[in-house]
């Protein structure tokens, strides 16, 4: 069995024996935590601070803290800094460094502190920065679809319910759907920043400290808005890593509906849209190929961030109060999330601009499948026909017109009289898809002039933030 001495080790006092090569393999995490160094060394600051001003740090070991963590954070960026798995995590290798660098005010710096309350602390901080990087990113995502969405907003296309043509609406309309998706998911994420801006320091490895600490300074350094008000909790929380990862979640499944889309209308049964040739990727054997890869690779990638909300809640399901090791297993799905849906959303950001919609296509495809039927039905209740009788009479013209082979717009008003006699000559502008859109003209409604009025405001939210 080979073995590490467990001497240096910052725990190691009431060791008697060293530490098993294997367990110290399995238990270390700084490999991945070491990305949480500047929450950590931000925390550190701020607690040495306290410390300072509660009278438990001299000024010059204050001086000295802040100085040596100066350093490590530039050791650490200039790729200077010695890892060392010995020492677990990013704060024991942190702090080690700076007793190295310091001598004895390195280490008064852990006085009243715990890596309970200190990683609880740095996850907060990391995920917060995490949070105005997605809802950032969602902004400009939303700003470039109201852009496509404003030269769209004249172009027709077949809606669908069931994947059947359903009605015509208009492009912009469809692209104003995706923005308020994306506006809802903007607004979990600010939710989950609210409830996550709590300072869990003070409650150290559980129960509190008996230092004089003052808890409100250390909350106000980092920015936090309040202090947690219970110390077990504060340890044990991890509800907004699963809160963070379900926005999270929610957002890659609204991104990955949208690839469907555009999966589907890039293909050349749809032809709605060319995604251009600096997202899509060739095959290796057709050389005819052209594939929506990156939009593949959003709907593919929304498996990772689902997966990742699972395994934090089953992660906490079974742990009891207050802290315990499996917290240690948080950091990678929250990592892998957080770079998963920055990659989908820069990805979108960089697409969309170039995408080419073709309108001749869109509007052909809405022309078919009798997209204005329930046009014919409206027209006939505003002839005072019971809507239940117009739907059923409207069916019989459909039937017709498909025996056929006509459009609805392609029957003569003698053809359409032959079942329902109130029907007149003006019949003909409610089956345009012009007079169809431009119907629904109310808040929501697919109307251009609707859809220039949800575009208006949302610039407005967009600008206000
Ligand atoms: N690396 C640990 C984590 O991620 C830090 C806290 C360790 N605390 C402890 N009592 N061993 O949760």
């Amino acid at each position: 069995m080979s073995q590490v001495p467990a001497d240096g080790k910052p725990w190691a006092g009431r060791f008697s024996q060293d530490t098993d090569r294997v367990m110290e393999n399995f238990s270390a995490s700084e490999h991945f935590d070491r990305r949480l160094y500047r929450h950590d060394i931000e925390g550190s600051r701020a607690h040495a601070k306290m410390l300072a001003a509660a009278g438990i740090l001299s000024a010059d070991e204050y001086e000295a803290i802040i100085d040596g963590l100066g350093t490590i954070r530039e050791q650490i960026e200039a790729g200077e800094f010695n890892w060392s798995q010995r020492l677990e995590d990013v704060h024991m290798n942190i702090e080690s460094r700076l007793t190295d660098l310091i001598g004895d005010a390195g280490k008064k710096l852990h006085t009243g502190r715990s890596r309970n309350d200190q990683v609880a602390t740095d996850i907060r901080l990391f995920v917060r920065e995490a949070i105005d990087a997605i809802v950032a990113r969602l902004g400009v995502l939303q700003s470039v679809l109201v852009e496509r969405a404003e030269t769209e907003a004249d172009t027709i296309m077949p809606g669908f319910t069931h994947m059947q043509s359903a009605q015509p609406v208009t492009l912009g309309h469809h692209l104003m759907a995706w923005v308020e998706m994306l506006d809802r998911d903007a607004g979990r994420f600010n939710d989950c920043r609210t409830r996550l801006n709590v300072c869990p320091l003070g409650a150290a490895a559980l129960a509190g400290t008996s230092y004089p600490i003052d808890r409100e300074m250390t909350a106000e350094a980092l920015g936090f808005d309040t202090v947690s008000g219970n110390s077990l909790d504060s340890v044990s929380d991890r509800d907004f890593l699963m809160e963070f990862n379900a926005a999270a979640a929610i957002l890659a499944v609204h991104l990955s509906r949208i690839a469907e889309e555009l999966v589907l209308w890039s293909s050349e049964r749809f032809g709605f849209v060319d995604l251009g040739d600096a997202f899509c990727t060739g095959s290796s054997i057709m050389p005819q190929k052209k594939n929506p890869d990156a939009a593949e690779l959003v709907r593919g990638k929304s498996a990772r961030v689902i997966g990742n909300l699972m395994a934090l809640l089953v992660l906490m399901k079974g742990q009891p109060l207050a802290y315990n090791r499996d917290n240690q297993e948080d950091k990678e799905p929250l990592f892998d999330t957080l770079d998963t849906v920055v990659a989908c959303l820069d990805v979108y950001i960089a697409m969309f601009p170039g995408a080419q919609f073709n309108r001749p296509r869109m509007l052909a495809a809405a022309s078919e499948g009798f997209a204005t039927a329930t046009d014919l039905a409206d027209y006939l209740v505003r002839r005072n026909m019971p809507f239940r009788d117009a739907h059923e009479i409207v069916g019989k013209v459909v039937a017709a017109a498909i025996d056929k082979g006509l459009r609805l717009d392609q029957l003569t008003l003698e053809e359409l009289r032959v079942f329902c006699n109130a029907i007149d000559e003006d019949v003909f502008e409610v089956l345009t898809l012009e007079g169809s859109v431009s119907a629904r003209d109310h808040i929501g409604g697919t109307a251009p002039a609707q859809v220039r009025k949800a575009i208006a405001s949302a610039r407005l939210r967009l600008k206000n933030g």
